[in-house]
C-alpha cells in the first residue's frame, strides 16, 4: 500500500523508532520507568496499588489466591461497579461533566452527564428489580451502540445481575445460543438501529430468537426508531417499552455489595470448535485492570475527549468504552453508526464537532481510511486530537504511518495494544509519554504483566519467533468459560504447565525486548478486527441442505487484513453456481451474522485430506492464497488439489 502514498514512504525507511513527541512527554501522567520494574520486582503489590485508586466497601485480605489455572484476585473485598463509575463522579467536581457525547447515525445527538447516568443507571436498576431480576441472574443485552447498552450494562452491575451483551450484527439464531447457554432471564433491546441509512430489525430478530429461548421472562425495548415504518408488535406480558417503565421507576437504587470475584459479565466470543466460549470477568481484578491500563496508556487527563470506535458488543467496547473510561470518569463519545455515512468524512467531522483528543480504532478502519484518501481528513479540523491507538489485529507499518502522518499529525503518540476478550484489559501496549515505539509492534508488557515467547516444547525464546505465553495471573484475567471449566483448562492452560497462558497468538520478541505479535495460530481468524472461528462458518455451511462437506480458511485482504475464503463440496446432483454461491453466503449470514459471510465460495470435486481424512487446511491456504503447491505427497488424493487450484484461478 505503501506505493499509493509516496509521502509515507520516506517515514517507513527513515526512521522505524519514534520516541515519544517531546511536547507530549513533557505533559504525560507517567514518565517514570521505575514503574516496569515495580510491576515485575511485586506484581501483587503493585496490583494491589492500582485496586487501591477505586472505591471499595471492604477492603480485600487477599490480593491473589492462584490455585492454578484458577486466580482469584482482591479476596474477602467488596465493591460495586456501577459506584466506581458513576456514583463516585456525582459525589464530586465531576457531577455536571458529560460522560457519554452520543451521536446517533442519521445525526440525532444526546449528551448525558454523570448526574443524568446516575439516575437513568439507577432508575432502570429498579427496573431490573421490579422485573424480578436478581443478583446472579444473567441479562443479555441486543442493542444498537445507544447510551441506553451502557446504562443497562451499569444497571445490572447495580443490582449484581451478570450482563451478556450480543453485538447487534449477530443473527436471530446466534442470539438465541447465547441466552440459551447463559440461561438468561430478561433481554433489552430495541425496536432497531441504524447503519448506513437502513434500520437493523433487532426487535423482529430478537422474537425470532425467542421463539427458542424459553428462560427469557421478559422483555424490555428501547424505541429508537420512532417514525419509522418497521412495526414492532408488542406481545403482552412479556415485553415493555423502556421509556415506560422508566417514568415510573424510583429514582435512586441501593446498589449491592459485591464480592470482588463476583461474575460481572459474561461475553462469547469464537474459539476453534464450533460453539462460541461465554468468556467470565469478574469485578474487582476485571475493573481495577481496565482503569489503571486507561488511565496509563491513554495518559488520560481530566479535560480529555476520549473516542473508541468499537461497538460495545466486543470486549474493547466493554473495557474501553464503558468501564476503563467511566471508571475514570472521561468524556467519552459514543458513535452509533458506520464511518462512511453519510460521507467518508465522518469520523473526521465527529472528531472536529467534539473536539475529540484521544482516538482509539482499529487497523482494519485505518487501512479503509488509507483507501478512501487524505482529502477526507484534510477537509476536518483534527488538531485537537493528542493521541492515538490501535487494537484488534496487527497493525502493518504503512497504516501505522499513515495514522501518524495524516491523522495525528506527527504530534499524536500512537498505541498499539495487544490484547484479547479473555485477558480482559490491556496486556502488551507502550506507556505513550515513555516508551519508544517501533511501527508495527505492540512494544512490551505492561508493568505488572509476564509475557513470553514460547516454543513448543516450553522453553523460552529471547529473541525470534514463537508461541506468545503469559506467565503470570492478572487481575482482569478471564475466570472461565461459563458452564464449561474443562474448556477452559484446555483451551488455555494445558499446552505447558497450568500456570501458563497460551494466548492463541504467534510472535516474535526482538532484540530490543519489543513484541511483534503476528496473529492466531489456531483456526481462530481476524476478519476486520474480528474474530471469527473457521469451524462455526463450516458448520453453518454443511447446515445448508445441498452442502456435502465445507473447510475455510484466511487469505490476506488488504483491508479486512483476513478476508474468509470457503472451500465447498455439494451434494451427490446439486448443480453448483454463482447463485448457489450467493445463497450459501446469505445461509452464514443468517445462522452466524454477516460479519462471517465468506468473500469466496469456492466448490471443490473433494476437498484435500491426509490418509487418515484430515483436511489439509495449509495447503488450502495456499490455493486461497494463490501460493505455489506446498509438499503434497501426504495426500490421499493429489489430484484433487491440482484441480482445485485451477479451478480457484479460474475464478480470479
Ligand atoms: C485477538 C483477540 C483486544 C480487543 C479486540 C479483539 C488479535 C488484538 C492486537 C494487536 C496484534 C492483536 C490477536 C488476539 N489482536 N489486538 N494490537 N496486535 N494482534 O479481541 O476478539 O478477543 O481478539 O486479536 O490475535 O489474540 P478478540
Amino acid at each position: 500500500m505503501a506505493d499509493q502514498h509516496p509521502e509515507i514512504a520516506d517515514l517507513l525507511s527513515e526512521h522505524r523508532r519514534f520516541d515519544p513527541p517531546a511536547a507530549f512527554a513533557a505533559a504525560a501522567t507517567i514518565t517514570d520507568p521505575g514503574l516496569y520494574a515495580r510491576g515485575a520486582e511485586d506484581p501483587e503489590a503493585f496490583w494491589a496499588s492500582q485496586a487501591g485508586e477505586l472505591e471499595w466497601y471492604t477492603p480485600w485480605t487477599r490480593v491473589l489466591d492462584w490455585a492454578p489455572p484458577h486466580a482469584k484476585w482482591f479476596t474477602g473485598g467488596t465493591l460495586n461497579a456501577s459506584v466506581n463509575c458513576v456514583d463516585r463522579h456525582v459525589r464530586g467536581p465531576r457531577r455536571n461533566k458529560a460522560a457519554l457525547i452520543w451521536e446517533g447515525e442519521p445525526g440525532d445527538r444526546r449528551t448525558l452527564t454523570y448526574f443524568d447516568l446516575y439516575r437513568q443507571v439507577s432508575q432502570f436498576a429498579n427496573v431490573l428489580t421490579r422485573l424480578g431480576v436478581r443478583r446472579g441472574d444473567r441479562v443479555a443485552l441486543y442493542m444498537p451502540l445507544i447510551p441506553e447498552l451502557a446504562i443497562a450494562m451499569l444497571a445490572c452491575a447495580r443490582i449484581g445481575a451478570v450482563h451478556s451483551v450480543v453485538f447487534g450484527g449477530f443473527s436471530a439464531e446466534s442470539l438465541r445460543d447465547r441466552i440459551n447457554d447463559a440461561q438468561a432471564t430478561l433481554l433489552v433491546t430495541a425496536d432497531g438501529g441504524w447503519r448506513r441509512g437502513a434500520v437493523v430489525p433487532l426487535k423482529q430478530m430478537a422474537d425470532e430468537a425467542l421463539r427458542e429461548a424459553p428462560s427469557i421472562k421478559n422483555v424490555v425495548i428501547v424505541q429508537r426508531l420512532q417514525g419509522s415504518p418497521v412495526p414492532v408488535p408488542l406481545q403482552e406480558g412479556r415485553d415493555h417499552w423502556w421509556h415506560r417503565l422508566m417514568m415510573d421507576a424510583p429514582l435512586t437504587c441501593d446498589p449491592e455489595r459485591m464480592d470482588a470475584e463476583d461474575m460481572l459479565f459474561i461475553l462469547y466470543t469464537s474459539g476453534t470448535t464450533g460453539k462460541p466460549k461465554g468468556i467470565v470477568h469478574t469485578t474487582g481484578g476485571y475493573l481495577t485492570q481496565v482503569a489503571a491500563t486507561t488511565r496509563w496508556v491513554f495518559d488520560l487527563k481530566e479535560d480529555d475527549v476520549y473516542w473508541c470506535t468499537a461497538d460495545i458488543g466486543w470486549v474493547t467496547g466493554h473495557s474501553y468504552l464503558v468501564y476503563g473510561p467511566l471508571a475514570n470518569g472521561a468524556t467519552v463519545v459514543m458513535y452509533e453508526g458506520a464511518p462512511d455515512w453519510p460521507a467518508r468524512d465522518r469520523v473526521w467531522e465527529v472528531i472536529e464537532r467534539y473536539g475529540v483528543t484521544i482516538l482509539y480504532t482499529a487497523p482494519t478502519a485505518i487501512r479503509a481510511f488509507m483507501r478512501w484518501g487524505t482529502e477526507w481528513p484534510g477537509k476536518r479540523d483534527l488538531t485537537s486530537l493528542r493521541l492515538l491507538g490501535s487494537v484488534g489485529e496487527p497493525i502493518n507499518p504503512e497504516a501505522w504511518v499513515w495514522y501518524h502522518r495524516f491523522i495525528g499529525g506527527e504530534r499524536c503518540p500512537i498505541v498499539d495494544t495487544w490484547w484479547q476478550t479473555e485477558t480482559g484489559g490491556m496486556m502488551i501496549a507502550p506507556l505513550p509519554g515513555l516508551t519508544r515505539t517501533k511501527p508495527g509492534s505492540a512494544t512490551r508488557p505492561l508493568p505488572g504483566i509476564s509475557a513470553e515467547i514460547r516454543r513448543d516444547d516450553g522453553t523460552d525464546i529471547p529473541v525470534g519467533g514463537g508461541l506468545l505465553a503469559l506467565t503470570r495471573p492478572w487481575p482482569s484475567m478471564l475466570r472461565g468459560i461459563y458452564g464449561d471449566m474443562d474448556r477452559y483448562v484446555k483451551t488455555y492452560w494445558s499446552r505447558w504447565t497450568p500456570d501458563i497462558y497460551f494466548t492463541g497468538d504467534g510472535a516474535k520478541r526482538d532484540a530490543d525486548g519489543f513484541f511483534w505479535v503476528l496473529g492466531r495460530v489456531d483456526d481462530v481468524l481476524n476478519v476486520a478486527g474480528h474474530r471469527i472461528g473457521t469451524m462455526e462458518v463450516e458448520s453453518a455451511l454443511v447446515d445448508h441442505p445441498q452442502v456435502a462437506e465445507s473447510a475455510v480458511v484466511g487469505r490476506p485482504h488488504e483491508i479486512k487484513g483476513q478476508a474468509l475464503c470457503a472451500f465447498v463440496t455439494v451434494k451427490e446432483g446439486v448443480h453448483t453456481s454463482d447463485v448457489l454461491a450467493a445463497e450459501l453466503k446469505d445461509h452464514v449470514a443468517k445462522k452466524i451474522g454477516a460479519i462471517a459471510k465468506p468473500d469466496d465460495i469456492i466448490f471443490a470435486a473433494d476437498l484435500p485430506k491426509t490418509r487418515s481424512g484430515k483436511i489439509m487446511r495449509r495447503l488450502l491456504r495456499d490455493i486461497a492464497e494463490g501460493k505455489a503447491l506446498g509438499d503434497t505427497t501426504t495426500l490421499a488424493d493429489p489430484g484433487v488439489v491440482a484441480r482445485l487450484k485451477d479451478q480457484y484461478q479460474g475464478t480470479e
